[in-house]
Parts: C-alpha cells; structure tokens; sequence
C-alpha cells in the first residue's frame, strides 16, 4: 500500500443518539485503483465498525450504494479516488430521503411510489398457452428499452430540486418505468398508470431542470420520459373533447 494518504469526510448521523447530522474525518491510504466503496470499507474495517452505508453487488447493477459525493449523487462502486486526489472527498447521504443511519436513506416512500405506477405488464387478457410467446420487433424493444435500464438507485430523486419542494412529486425514475411498460407492445395498463403519471404530483409537478438525465448512472433518460408524458397526456387532454375514449399509446 502506497505511503499517499487522502481524507474522506463523511456526514454521520443516528438518529437515536445525535441532535443532528455531523461530519468524520478520516485519513486513509490513498490507493489509485479503490473506488468510494473501497475507502468506506476501509473506514469500517480499519477505523470505525460503526460507519453504515449500503452496497451489494460493486458493478453498478444493484443501485444500492448511491451516496452524495463532493455535491453530485454517485454510485460508491463506480467512483474512483483517483478522480480526487489529492483534495478531500466529503460523502453525504442521498439529498431528499430521511437518513436512517449515516450514509444509509429510508427508501420506503420511493419503494411505495414504484408500487403506484405498477412497473409491470398488465394483460387485459391472458393468451393461452398454445398461441406461444408475445414477439416483438427490435423497433418495438427500441421504444422502451433505454428506460428499462432503470436500476432504482435513487440518484435522479437526490438531484430533483422539486423533490425538495415537493415530496409527494412521483418523481423521474417512477415516472420513467411507468412509461417503460406504457411503451411496450405487448402491455395494457395505461389506462391504470395515468393516475400517477398525470395526476397532481405526476409530471405536471416537473419544471423540467433535467439535472436528473445528467446523473442516472445507467443513461436512462427520465427528462425525456417526464415531458414525453406531458405531451402525450396533452394529447389525451385534446383528444378527449373529440372522443370518449382517451388516445394511448
Ligand atoms: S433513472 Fe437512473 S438515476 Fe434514476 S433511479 Fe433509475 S438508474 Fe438511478
Ligand atoms: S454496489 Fe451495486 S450499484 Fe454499487
């Protein structure tokens, strides 16, 4: 291990025992190839057992290790002290959800919102078996896919200023995986996720600040999705004066 040292400042807080939120700072060996992950577990193994943050898989498949790191939501696993040094990384908490301990967010109220907009496909009507697999073209798979890259890490609500101001917004990544399964041929749910997407705290509530698209991990592009259902849902408000049934997809 090198002899370089690099200082990492991490908000910590439990909410059982602190008044409030404070920073720890830790010196630690600086290893070029150690990504934030590495350096916190570090911290817990040689510094401080009592660190809390979350992970799982390492390569930016799970979603469960997003951090806010020096001011930009981050996935721990893919972030390299090597893109810092020789300044001072400060680690927060992701922006927007209630800290349960340290580094580690209450994620219920996202969990509850995924629920709301029914990330899945809805069949009017089962096929018999015999009739085989649903096919579709690379074209239709083209209409979706990029949102169904989607792998809940929670960094686009940590960016979303209007999370802040408002917490009931559905917020990007719902909004992006509900128009994930509205775009797919083989689905019949629309009708079912205009609620959510269209209602009081779906799209409408959006100023379009796009800062969530710059920092999805996975180039989902929830922006996109956002004001592809306001000019959809715009569409639907038009045709409804023309028929009595609304225009989807
Ligand atoms: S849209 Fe991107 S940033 Fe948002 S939860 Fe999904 S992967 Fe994460
Ligand atoms: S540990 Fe799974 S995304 Fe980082």
């Amino acid at each position: 291990m090198s002899n370089k040292t690099i200082t990492i400042e991490i908000l910590r807080y439990n909410p059982e025992t602190d008044e409030k939120p404070g920073y720890g700072s830790f010196e630690i060996p600086y290893v070029e190839a150690w990504s934030m992950l590495d350096a916190l577990e570090y911290i817990k193994d040689e510094l401080d057992s009592s660190l809390s943050y979350r992970w799982s898989c390492r390569m930016a498949v799970c979603g469960s290790c997003g951090m806010v790191i020096n001011g930009t939501p981050k996935l721990g696993c893919e972030t390299f002290l090597r893109d810092f040094y020789p300044n001072a990384i400060k680690v927060e908490p992701l922006a927007n959800f209630p800290i349960e301990r340290d580094l580690v967010v209450d994620a219920e109220d996202f969990i509850n919102k995924l629920e709301s907009v029914k990330p899945y496909i809805i069949n009017a009507m089962e096929k018999p078996v015999e009739e085989g697999v649903n096919k579709q073209t690379p074209e239709q798979l083209g209409l979706y896919k990029q949102f169904s890259m989607c792998i809940n890490c929670m960094l686009c609500y940590s960016a979303c200023p209007q999370m802040g101001l408002n917490p009931l917004f559905t917020g990007p990544a719902v909004i992006a995986l509900g128009h994930r399964y509205n775009l797919d041929s083989r689905d019949e749910g629309y009708d079912q996720r205009t609620e959510v997407i269209q209602g009081k705290n779906g799209v409408w509530s959006c100023t379009f600040v796009g800062y969530c698209s710059e920092v999805c991990p996975k180039n989902v592009d929830p922006a996109a999705a956002i004001n592809q259902n306001k000019l959809q849902g715009s569409q639907d408000w038009a045709l409804s004066f023309l028929m009595p049934r609304k225009g989807a997809k």
